[in-house]
């Protein structure tokens, strides 16, 4: 009986120790000079702790230019039910993100242009020393 409350005690005083700081770690991802104003998929590993699991998962962005030259970063998830979009997914839809589950299509910039209720989100981006690196993931602030 007293040892639960020790456990419990024990974990709420050890747990905030092993806790991503939220906005705190960027990942290099790709060299400045391949980014071009045509969005590319990217992929790279973050190393996570939930509680008391640590894992390793496979994250991808779309990185491109904008008008000016500025470098931005979209989460491939479809805001409409969570599927993956591609970059010129669909003949129908040139020069735009399409999730082929339901039919969403999105701008460059992320814009939710049928279906899909919001824009892609967008990854934190850092550019240091000739790298790109990416950070957490936000609400788009580019629509
Ligand atoms: S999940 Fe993308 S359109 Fe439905």
């Amino acid at each position: 009986m007293v040892g639960v409350p020790l456990i419990f005690n024990l974990r709420f005083a050890v747990d905030p120790l092993l806790q991503r700081k939220e906005g705190s770690d960027f990942v290099k991802v790709a060299q400045v000079e391949e980014i071009t104003e045509v969005p590319q998929s990217f992929r790279f590993t973050v190393h996570q702790i939930d509680g008391w699991y640590e894992s390793d998962p496979t994250m991808e962005a779309w990185i491109s230019r904008d008008e000016n030259g500025n470098i931005f970063a979209l989460s491939p998830v479809c805001k409409h039910l969570g599927c993956t979009v591609n970059w010129n997914g669909s003949g129908d839809y040139p020069d735009q993100y399409f999730c082929p589950c339901h039919g969403a299509h999105y701008t460059k910039d992320g814009e939710a242009l049928a279906i899909a209720p919001a824009p892609l989100d967008q990854y934190e981006v850092k550019v240091d020393n000739g790298w790109v690196y990416l950070g957490g993931i936000h609400a788009n602030e580019r629509v």
